[in-house]
């Protein structure tokens, strides 16, 4: 392949500005074929803080109401999944069905079920590619941890916690309707916050090779007036911890709604011969990593240096954007493993590694924290 035909689906916040990141960071291995909303005004009118409509800006892109006409009619060689957070796996499905490369944002499923289904569906179409569109992963910080693990740094992490602080998923989109989101947003309003637990999760599980195998969850409950809920109460915290076989542990507190005004990721790693920590702003003091180790001199004490999403190779990059250039690497790694014929940069398998846990750790916490066995597709094979 030289030049991929490229759709999306889903013109949300994020479909529209990764499907213009993929076209115009890479024009000469990407063009932009195809897109597909059910809001033909996602398309055509201007929203979400971008001056031009996508139908200006992309005049030769033809654009879809119905995804399985796209499928049928636009001849891609890979599709964006930018659908709702609770809707990816069946238009993933369908699309490698179709011989149609798929980069999935994140969390990859939404049950246990469409887990198996995806997983079953992979197997049957060995020669497209899935890769999950976890952007955590690229980010600096998770490449820090997994580098200084690399390095043998830390040794064996034995204990490890994350933290995603953010009132972004429920007040600034949903109620206070600064930008309001499409009408097709109802997962804002239904999912549980520890299901959207990837970016937390994924860069741990990086560098774990073991999958997370028993879950207990609590949840704090609403806490503010319920008729501020929109009908559709959800715990304002939840923290989770989770174990492997070998007995590391990992906790994860996710918020619903968050009076916090501090930054949104934090993570720790306790190691057996170091430690690490990225830590989000707080006030005036944007983000640091910290480290030290047993096995690496000039870090036998704390060090600090400066943090944040944009990944190290993207300083210079004036092309790098989305995330602080997390997007873009995401992207150029797909495009590249598109190209090449290479293995998908993050496999099905790691998403699902990083999406099912908080599957059942949402059943916990409806069960009163309830300790869960964590079941994989993979499991009996
Ligand atoms: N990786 C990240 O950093 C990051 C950041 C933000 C969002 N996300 C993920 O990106 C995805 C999209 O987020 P968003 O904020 O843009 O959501 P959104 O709800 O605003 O947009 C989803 C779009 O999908 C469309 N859609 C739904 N069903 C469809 C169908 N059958 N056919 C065609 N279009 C359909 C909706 O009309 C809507 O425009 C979510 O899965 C979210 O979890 C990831």
């Amino acid at each position: 392949m030289e030049k991929i035909r490229m759709g999306v689906v889903g013109l949300g916040h994020r479909g529209r500005n990764m499907f213009k990141l993929a076209a115009e960071a890479f024009p000469d291995y990407v063009i932009p074929a195809a897109a597909c909303d059910l809001i033909t005004a996602n398309w055509t009118d201007t929203k979400f803080q971008q001056t031009k409509s996508m139908a200006e800006q992309f005049p030769e892109t033809v654009f879809y109401t119905d995804f399985h006409t796209m499928l049928k009619e636009a001849n891609l060689d890979a599709i964006l999944i930018e659908t709702g957070a609770d809707i990816h796996a069946q238009f993933c499905a369908d699309s490698l069905m179709a011989g149609v490369n798929v980069l999935s944002d994140i969390p990859v499923v939404a049950t246990i079920e469409e887990a198996d289904m995806l997983w079953k569906v992979h197997k049957e179409c060995k020669n497209v590619m899935f890769s999950t569109g976890a952007n955590s992963n690229t980010t600096r910080y998770s490449r820090m941890m997994r580098e200084l693990y690399n390095a043998g740094y830390l040794g064996k992490p034995y204990y490890m916690e994350a933290e995603y602080v953010t009132g972004q998923h429920w007040e600034d989109n949903l109620y206070r309707k600064v930008d309001p989101l499409t009408e097709n947003g109802d997962w804002r309003k239904l999912l549980s916050p520890i299901r959207y637990c990837t970016h937390s999760l994924g860069p741990f599980l990086a560098f774990v090779p073991e999958d997370l195998r028993k879950v207990s969850c609590f949840g704090t409950g609403p806490q503010a007036p319920i008729e501020e809920y929109g009908g559709f109460p959800k715990d304002d915290v939840q923290t989770a911890q989770f174990q492997t076989d070998s007995g590391v542990v990992i906790k994860l507190l996710r918020t619903g709604r968050c009076r916090a005004k501090i930054g949104s990721h934090n993570y720790r790693v306790f190691g057996t011969e170091g430690y690490f920590e990225s830590e989000s702003e707080r006030g005036k003091r944007g983000q640091v990593m910290r480290y030290n180790s047993t096995k690496y001199y000039p870090a036998s004490e704390l060090l600090e240096q400066e943090g944040g999403y944009m990944p190290y190779e993207c300083i210079h990059n004036p092309a790098a954007a989305g995330h602080g250039g997390a997007d873009y690497v995401l992207l150029d790694d797909f495009i590249k493993a598109l190209l090449t014929g290479g293995e998908p940069p993050i496999s099905l398998k790691e998403g699902l590694r990083m999406t099912l846990p908080g599957i059942y750790a949402e059943m916990s916490a409806k069960q009163g924290g309830e300790l869960l066995e964590i079941r994989y597709p993979w499991d009996n094979e």
